[in-house]
């Protein structure tokens, strides 16, 4: 097979206090400085809904940074009618795949710019988007084969935290077997999604086979999942939504319809007392705090053997002091907001009961404008203790002594998810024991557990976590073309 080699250089590692080419990507921006977006469905028919609502900016909350008119239930209605596979040969839909890869490029500055003001991103993290999801768009390409069949029309229902790669990376796989794609994008990010949708079209691919349905999850999300027309679901987002959607899809779709879910984890990580202290805390500070921590494979649950805690930890909460919480517009940001009110409401007051039962070991100061959280480590006894998946940088620390590592790591899998785990010691027989052990889609030994390349680092959990195939693998794009029948055996 050919080599892929992935463009996202800035992925592995990359680590908070990082300062990548950002002379490059703010200029690439500026012109986009104060710019209203807007996004509206893009179907193959008229639109008919006309209601119209502000995309206001999670770091500043008074900030419109543009507008969405959301898709009704007609319009779904309508979108499906429309909807055609796409009947390009497979290397026609290669070239179109690669040409909205170099569009993407070439318009950087402009993704920059929405995914700062209308999802909260820092710097690295908009360039890791921006990379990911050219990844996703070329890697997806050269998987196609001219054998391929589609399966239909397939919707794609996409999370807010990854609104870029996320959703261009459903989009590119569904379209590289031929699929005629529904696109439904997360509420709370619309304008990535349009820009992404319009530069798609512009690329080559026809209208009726890529239509952008914005909208609430409850009605248009509902709406696509329980059409009978609709050949297939890949879906991104919680645990629980993907449950909705299953039941719904049992209840409405053809048995034959899959439904390919990414969903959330309780992603945990093992340090023990032979790990370099200085590593570990620049891979713990990524994996729990980037991307504020609105990662499905971010770190949740640290466990630090006891004999090294002490040390460790007092090493780790001065680097959580140097971290910069603010605008994501700011150059000097490491940490940025949570995606709305509601997000932010909850988490806070998941930490004030943590700070009512004494269980905070080290917090430090948001902002007081928008929705911050400030990156804050909470004692645990163990991973049991948390209820549930918490999305925003909030670390769990237990501790652990050496000879309960087997109980720590049944406790780990005992929760039901498998999506990253982390590893570091620098003892090999024990990575040996301890990845056979777990049961989880990625496993990160002696580096953090976030930041996935596509090609190289097919990504994707187990259980709870998801249904796979891994989101840049080999074997993704197959999965959302018809099954090859197996040859009759003689
Ligand atoms: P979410 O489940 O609330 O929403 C995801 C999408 O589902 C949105 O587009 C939403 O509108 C839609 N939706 C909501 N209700 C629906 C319904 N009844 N029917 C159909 N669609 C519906 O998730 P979120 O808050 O946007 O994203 C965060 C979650 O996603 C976290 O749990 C995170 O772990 C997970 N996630 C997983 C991965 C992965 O690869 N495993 C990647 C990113 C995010
Ligand atoms: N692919 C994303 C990561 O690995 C979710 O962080």
């Amino acid at each position: 097979p050919e080599l892929f080699l992935p463009e996202r250089r800035n992925s592995v590692g990359h680590d908070l206090m990082a300062r990548g080419d950002f002379a490059r990507i703010d200029a690439a921006r500026g012109a986009f400085v104060g710019q209203e977006f807007s996004a509206a469905p893009r179907l193959a028919v008229p639109v008919q809904s006309d209601e119209v609502v502000p995309v206001m900016n999670p770091a500043r909350s008074e900030e419109r940074v543009g507008q969405v008119t959301l898709a009704s239930a007609a319009d779904v209605d309508a979108a499906l009618g429309a909807a055609r596979v796409w009947d390009a040969s497979a290397e026609e839909r290669a070239a179109i795949l690669n040409r909205a890869a170099d569009a993407y490029e070439a318009n950087a500055g402009e993704f920059y710019a929405i995914l700062a003001r209308e999802a909260g991103k820092s710097m690295p993290d908009c360039e890791g988007e921006l990379r990911e999801a050219v990844d996703f768009l070329r890697y997806y390409a050269a998987r196609i084969t001219t054998d391929m069949t589609p399966r239909g029309r397939l919707v794609c229902i996409s999370p807010w935290n990854f609104p870029l790669a996320i959703f261009t990376g459903q989009i590119a796989g569904a379209l590289a077997a031929g699929n005629a794609v529904l696109a439904k994008p997360a509420e709370q990010t619309p304008l990535v999604a349009d820009l992404a949708t319009r530069l798609m079209l512009e690329a080559g691919v026809p209208s009726h086979a890529l239509q952008l349905l914005p909208g609430d999850g409850a009605v248009v999300g509902a709406a696509l999942t329980r059409d009978p027309r609709v050949d297939g679901v890949v879906f991104t987002g919680s645990t629980e939504t993907a449950q909705i959607i299953r039941r719904s899809m049992a209840e409405h779709l053809d048995p034959g319809a899959p439904l390919i879910a990414e969903t959330g984890g309780l992603n945990a990580m093992i340090v023990d007392s032979t790990a370099l202290p200085e590593q570990v805390v620049r891979d713990v500070v990524a994996s729990a705090f980037q991307s504020a921590g609105q990662r499905c494979s971010a770190l949740r649950c640290l466990y630090v053997q006891e004999d090294v805690a002490d040390h460790l930890l007092q090493m780790l909460y001065g680097a959580m002091d140097a971290l910069e919480i603010g605008d994501p517009w700011l150059v000097s940001t490491d940490v940025g907001p949570v995606i709305d009110a509601e997000a932010a409401g909850g988490i806070r007051s998941y930490v004030s009961k943590a700070r009512r039962e004494r269980r905070v070991l080290h917090e430090l100061r948001a902002p007081d404008q928008g929705h911050f959280i400030a990156p804050v480590a909470i004692k645990v006894s163990g991973i049991e203790e948390l209820e549930r998946e918490v999305f925003g940088p909030v670390l769990h620390i237990a501790r652990f002594k050496a000879r309960d590592l087997p109980k720590v790591m049944a406790a780990i899998n005992a929760r039901g998810y498998g999506l990253t785990f982390g590893l570091h010691t620098r003892i090999d027989d024990r990575v040996q024991e301890i990845v056979e052990t777990m049961r989880v889609g990625n496993t990160y030994v002696n580096r953090n557990q976030i930041g996935a390349v596509v090609g190289s680092q097919p990504f994707g959990g187990e259980a709870l976590s998801g249904t796979g195939p891994k989101a840049g693998g080999p074997e993704y794009v197959a999965r959302l073309a018809m099954p090859v029948a197996a040859p009759e055996v003689a």
